[in-house]
């Protein structure tokens, strides 16, 4: 098992990583804790996709001693954003709903057009314009959200940066990420950009305001290096809520754009999805008469996965599914009819919201503040 921000592989095992990253499981009290300010806890809760955290606990002390907090979450454009992408977006959306919160969101071009040789920054900016887009489509209030587009706001990211900076030697660096010395230099610097806006509402404000950051469990390395500096320069650690990964539609893995096919893009025509999702890999058996003697294996299939953690929010409803799959009553294609419909109905809501996101993009832009 491999989880990076770079690159994550084989079969993860997200008690191992909770032990190995040192994480909390998020408890049934803090779950409880979250239902009384939310009024609901949202799906990606109940179904324990989101599974881990830092410092939630106090978080919710803060703000249930009256203090504020700001949300941070963020994307490396190195592609069209697909519906994996979405699971901490769409959490995040919950949580700037029920806690009044504001929103920075970092758009991390220069982290991609470190990574990807072939990539200019004339790429990576149009990229982060572009997946700009699904981040306002998703639904976020423009009075409460910033889009941080790292290159065009250089300025105040570079003014935090070098100060977070100044505190991580190359030996953490080389140690949390796996880099070397036939790294380029620009990405041993990056871990200091992406640590900056957790800090920009304290540095504009002059308030020390804790910050939480929804995210999936790779992002993770960032938050320790982060966390191990804010008190350093005088600011609050910030606290992360982790995800699990939405399974691409093969067989195994995280949901990856360098796997289009088995992947759900957001610009995804309806034909798209009905063959992408027709082709999947599922937990069923060869043969009707076999899937229909011995049942399907919903625990390993992707079909499942994608109504478990998006698409069937009706508690009642996923436990029929779970049992007619179990019973062989339900069969694979069945199943993906059914899915593709409410990935297709998604998609196309989605798709109107992203055009007009469009006459948006300059309210949410962290430069037009
Ligand atoms: P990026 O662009 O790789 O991913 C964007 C967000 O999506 C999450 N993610 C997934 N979540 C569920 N299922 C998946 N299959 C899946 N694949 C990716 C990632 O964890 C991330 O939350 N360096 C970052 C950009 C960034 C950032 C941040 C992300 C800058 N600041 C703060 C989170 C929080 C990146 O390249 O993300």
């Amino acid at each position: 098992m491999i989880v990076t921000p770079w690159r994550v592989s084989g079969k993860i095992d997200y008690d191992r990583l909770i032990k190995e990253f040192g994480t909390q499981p998020l408890t049934e009290d803090l779950l409880k804790r979250i239902e009384r300010h939310a009024g609901e806890l949202h799906l990606q809760l109940r179904r324990r996709l989101f599974f881990s955290h830092r410092g939630l606990d106090w978080i919710l002390d803060m703000y249930e001693a009256g203090r504020r907090f700001v949300l941070y979450t963020g994307r490396g454009p190195s592609g069209p954003v697909h519906i994996g992408h979405l699971v901490p977006w769409i959490f995040t959306k919950y949580l700037q709903d029920a806690f009044d919160a504001k929103l920075y969101f970092q758009m991390t071009d220069d982290e991609k057009f470190l990574v990807n040789p072939d990539f200019t920054l004339d790429k990576t900016r149009r990229l982060a314009y572009d997946n700009a887009l699904d981040v306002i489509a998703v639904g976020f209030d423009a009075k409460k959200t910033k889009i941080i587009m790292d290159v065009e706001d250089a300025d105040i990211i570079y003014r935090i940066a070098i100060r977070v900076a100044k505190k991580i030697t190359f030996s953490t660096i080389k140690a949390v990420f796996g880099l070397n010395e036939s790294s380029n230099i620009g990405i041993i610097f990056f871990p200091a950009v992406q640590a900056v806006p957790c800090f920009i509402e304290s540095e504009l404000t002059g308030e020390n305001v804790p910050c939480l950051i929804p995210a999936a469990i790779d992002q993770d390395p960032y938050w320790r290096v982060t966390r191990d500096v804010a008190p350093k320069l005088g600011y609050l650690k910030p606290a992360q809520i982790h995800c699990k990964f939405l399974p691409g539609l093969g067989k195994g893995g995280k949901m990856s754009a360098s796997l289009p096919e088995t992947c759900i893009f957001t610009t995804d025509s309806p034909e798209d999805v009905d063959r992408k999702v027709w082709n999947a890999f599922t937990g069923g058996r060869p043969t009707v008469k076999e899937q229909r003697m011995h049942g399907g294996d919903p625990t390993i299939c992707p079909i499942y996965y994608y109504d478990y953690y998006l698409f069937e929010d009706d508690d009642r409803k996923i436990k029929e599914i779970y049992m007619r799959c179990r019973s062989g009553d339900l069969l694979c294609g069945e199943h993906k009819t059914m899915l593709s419909e409410k990935i297709k109905k998604f998609l196309k809501e989605h798709q109107k919201r992203r055009e007009k996101a469009k006459d948006l993009l300059d309210e949410f832009l962290f430069k037009n503040r």
